[in-house]
């Protein structure tokens, strides 16, 4: 079947659609999985990348974020450097439910970079090639990657992505996520799908996901048809809209101000529910800001985001909104 009714999978996993909610840290949490859930087309969902080090100090942040209910199919991100630990680690998220457990070789915060972690990764491949070893060798569900086209431009030019690529299907991962920008590049610039191409055209034994820059229904089609890519990831465009997902599996699919007062509704009561209160507040505040976009009243309520401190009242000013 054509793209997006086709499918993939991740080891036995099957994913379809073939659409996954990118990891964004501190926004992917289990309120946001959820409710992009319910509003439909995503065929798999990753946890915000979790720490290794927090998690095996049993840090109740990084315990909390592995929670996950009715997620099916749902893998946990780790970002960290350390073999021993990202293996213990891999196993306490297999321990928790997760179908497949990720590594972290993108992320350009310097405080993931310092301690070798996330896209520094990118920089010893040696490093590298030890974090997925052991983390394969510890648990029995699938090890997938998630990494950037390289530290800088000088190796993204010099494709040492290639033999990152090479060492991934010798080890074992069993799925590589591309988000074809540098280090360097931060998220300047556009995504470099060329490289996702490239990486289809290796014909390695596990499946590319296509990551960046995919903000409209017909941008995924894109990305498949010039790539060949099996899957795409979407992250900040489902954050604008949570319906994409949907409209690039519904092509058509108008949506409503109704509709966007209703999601945003019920995505602020998940957070309620699954958070405590000033955590759902913190949340409500910032990721409200995205949500309320393009709807009549939206740019008020923006403006009033930072004097509320009660989210309850929040949830009543959206409700309000209806009747703009
Ligand atoms: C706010 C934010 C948080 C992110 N957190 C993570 C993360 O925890 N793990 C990860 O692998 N990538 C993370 N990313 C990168 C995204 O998953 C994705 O690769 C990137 O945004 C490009 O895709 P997009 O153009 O669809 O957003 C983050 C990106 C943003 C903007």
């Amino acid at each position: 079947m054509a793209f997006p009714n086709s499918s993939f999978q991740i080891g036995s996993i099957v994913v379809q659609p073939p659409l996954i909610m990118a990891p964004l840290h501190e926004i992917t949490d289990q309120p946001f999985r959820r409710m992009i859930r319910e509003v439909g087309g995503v065929g798999l969902t990753v946890s915000e990348m979790i720490s290794s080090e927090a998690l095996v100090r049993h840090a109740r942040k990084a315990e909390r974020m592995m929670a996950s209910e009715g997620e099916r199919p749902y893998a946990m991100q780790l970002a960290g450097s350390d073999p021993e630990h990202l293996a213990e680690c891999a196993v306490m998220c297999e321990t928790a439910g997760a179908d497949m457990v990720d590594l972290n070789m993108g992320c350009p915060a310097s405080n993931v970079t310092k301690g070798g972690a996330g896209s520094a990764l990118l920089r010893d491949i040696r490093l590298a090639e030890r974090c997925v070893t052991a983390m394969v060798k510890a648990v029995k569900i699938p090890v997938t990657v998630k990494m950037r086209a390289g530290w800088d431009a000088s190796q993204a030019e010099r494709e040492t992505y290639r033999d990152f690529l090479k060492m991934f299907q010798h080890v074992g991962v069993q799925g590589l996520a591309i988000h074809p920008r540098t280090r360097a590049q931060q998220y300047e610039g556009h995504a470099d799908w060329s490289l996702i191409a490239r990486a289809v055209d290796a014909g390695m034994s596990f499946p590319i996901i296509g990551n960046g820059d995919v903000v409209e229904a017909a941008d995924a089609q894109r990305m498949v048809q010039e790539t060949g890519c099996q899957g795409v990831m979407i992250g900040r465009g489902a954050l604008y809209n949570p319906f994409l997902f949907r409209q690039i599996m519904e092509p058509g699919l108008v949506v409503t101000a109704e509709m966007r007062i209703d999601i945003t509704l019920r995505f602020f009561r998940l957070l309620l529910e699954l958070l405590e209160e000033r955590e759902a507040l913190h949340k409500i505040k910032k990721i409200g800001a995205w949500f309320t976009k393009g709807i009549a009243g939206g740019a008020k309520f923006r403006q009033r985001l930072n004097e509320r401190n009660d989210p309850h009242e929040l949830i009543r000013e959206i409700e309000a909104l209806r009747d703009f």
